[in-house]
């Protein structure tokens, strides 16, 4: 039987942190066995920002070293840099026929960053939506592992292959955002303002690359209270972060007990010391980060791996898209 078709991609605006690996690398490195996987660097998605050219070819690089020092394999997947995939900008062109200024500027991401940027609204960032549905439909792509935060964007993708199929006959499946539980994840910054962020909040967000002390000054500094007001009180959010980040990096009985003393708090009698449970969750964490930053730093620092390996993403990501793209010049009637 056919594999589905996964696709997913980071852009390379800075550090990658814990909210790009629970939100997105997880997942990547749980799919890599069972589904057909295409994941990569949307270099093209951050010159939208103009970055400066040096650091943008450094970030594509760590990009993909950290991919694979957080478990992808490779020569399972193929893991490419967008820009070596000129099919995409082709499909990107077909699709902004199909998209309406009017919903490219009701998108919030367009909208927030019009905001930060007032001088700086150009057409990509309008179209930013579209060039991230043409990254994944020029796979044929049926499921996107990300964060919460793209939920929007996916709609908006199946929304173009919709209206691709209505125009022009039914070629393209529909992509639909994936997580492994339930609900798609929003790691927030430990200041408890916003999400952890490649290029904001940079105190309140731990890196992949951050050193063991970095770590733990940083954890230790999250933001708490003095505990809740009655037993089984609903958590903070920023709370229930801490919790969250606990789950997913310390064991089941270190969570039992921080959830447990938690419950048993009330005003007058705190159980729970959350410096004890920052303590432990900061010691989890560098025994998390460690193995992941060391490898990265060692993939980094060969080059002609790096490069080698980009080629061989390039290779397998352009043979499917070539063919989608044969497909679709037929659909629209540009095969002479
Ligand atoms: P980017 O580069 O901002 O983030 C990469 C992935 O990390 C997830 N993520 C988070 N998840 C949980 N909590 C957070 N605090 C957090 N911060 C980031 C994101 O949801 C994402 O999955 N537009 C995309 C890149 C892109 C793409 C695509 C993704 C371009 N083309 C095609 C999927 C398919 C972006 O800016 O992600």
């Amino acid at each position: 039987m056919q594999k589905e078709v996964v696709v997913s991609g980071i852009r390379p605006t800075g550090f990658l942190h814990l909210g790009n690996y629970f939100g997105a690398m997880r997942n990547y490195v749980r799919m890599q066995d069972e589904f057909d996987c295409y994941f990569f660097v949307a270099n093209w998605h951050s010159l939208t920002t103009h970055p400066d050219t040096k650091e943008l070819q450094n970030s594509v690089y760590r990009v993909i070293a950290e991919n694979i020092a957080c478990g992808l394999d490779p020569d399972k997947v193929a893991l490419y840099v967008q820009s070596d995939i000129p099919e995409i900008a082709e499909l990107y062109l077909y699709l902004n026929m199909l998209a309406y200024k009017g919903e490219l500027e009701k998108t919030v991401t367009f909208k927030e960053k019009a905001r930060a940027q007032p001088d700086n609204i150009n057409a990509g960032l309008l179209t930013y939506p579209v060039l991230q549905a043409a990254d994944i439909i020029i796979q044929r792509a049926v499921k996107v592992p990300v964060g919460k935060d793209q939920e929007q964007h996916l709609e908006m993708a199946r929304n173009f292959a919709e209206r691709f199929n209505y125009r022009y006959g039914d070629i393209l499946p529909l992509p639909y955002a994936f997580n492994y539980g339930d609900e798609l994840i929003k790691i927030m910054g430990l200041d408890g303002m916003g999400k952890m962020s490649k290029s904001e909040n940079q105190q309140s967000t731990i890196y992949l690359a951050d050193e063991d002390d970095a770590i733990r000054k940083k954890i230790m500094k999250a933001k708490t209270d003095q505990g809740p007001a009655t037993p089984n009180s609903e958590k903070p959010d920023y709370i229930q972060n801490l919790f969250t980040l606990m789950k997913l990096v310390s064991n089941v009985e270190a969570v039992a007990k921080f959830e447990f003393d938690f419950n048993a708090s009330s005003t007058g009698n705190c159980v729970i010391r959350y410096g004890d449970m920052k303590k432990q969750l900061a010691e989890d964490m560098v025994q998390f980060i460690t193995p992941i930053r060391e490898k990265a730093n060692a993939i980094l620092g060969d080059k002609d791996l790096l490069h080698k390996l980009m080629k061989q993403g390039a290779d397998k990501g352009r043979s499917r898209a070539a063919e989608t793209l044969k497909m679709v010049r037929n659909a629209v009637g540009l095969n002479y």
